[in-house]
């Protein structure tokens, strides 16, 4: 946590839709991004958790997933601001919503992440999750690692997201 000075985080608020989408932009370009309108909905529709981090009031990251009532949580999007990656911004965005869709129910944690970004996939394997299934053209030039774990009900214990048994 030494790694993130003057980082703090936040729900999601429907005036932090454009800041985000730009951010998505950057982060994923015009076909995987998320729009202005998406993140919108994304922080008045109750089934989504979303989380920015901020610095000095400048969101820096933005992650978040969609709750599904059989215990199901997709993450949707995750990204951090080039310029502060690799600070630990990252994971710990991460964390706090695996903490937040857990602690609503969630038991199974799907994604989505490409073979190529090993940033990514370097992250959700630190924190347990495993390559379930592999997506042919899911995205327009790469196919598509789907990534999951599961969670115990209700329990969220820190210590335990780099293994696997929940
Ligand atoms: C993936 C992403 C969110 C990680 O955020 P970050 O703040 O840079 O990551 P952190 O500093 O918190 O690092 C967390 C872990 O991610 C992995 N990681 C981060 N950057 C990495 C890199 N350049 N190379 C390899 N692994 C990396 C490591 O496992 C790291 O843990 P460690 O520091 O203990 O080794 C960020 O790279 C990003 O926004 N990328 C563009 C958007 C994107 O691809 N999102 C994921 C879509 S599936």
């Amino acid at each position: 946590m030494g790694k993130t000075p003057r980082i703090t985080f936040r729900k999601l608020m429907p005036d932090d839709a454009a800041t985000c989408a730009a951010l998505d932009f950057r982060s994923f370009g015009e076909h995987d991004a998320w729009d202005r309108q998406d993140f919108f909905e994304a922080a008045i529709n109750a089934d989504f958790e979303f989380i920015v981090a901020e610095r000095y009031r400048q969101i820096v990251g933005c992650a978040g997933a969609e709750i599904f009532i059989d215990g199901v949580a997709e993450i949707d999007s995750i990204a951090v601001d080039p310029n502060y990656q690799g600070q630990g911004i990252g994971k710990q965005l991460f964390i706090r919503l695996l903490k937040a869709v857990i602690k609503r129910g969630a038991t199974f944690v799907v994604l989505e992440v490409r073979p190529s970004n090993t940033a990514a996939f370097n992250l959700y394997e630190s924190m347990g999750f495993e390559i379930i299934d592999r997506v042919k053209n899911f995205y327009v030039d790469e196919d598509a690692w789907i990534m999951a774990r599961e969670f115990k009900r209700g329990t969220f214990n820190e210590r335990d997201l780099s293994s696997n048994d929940g």
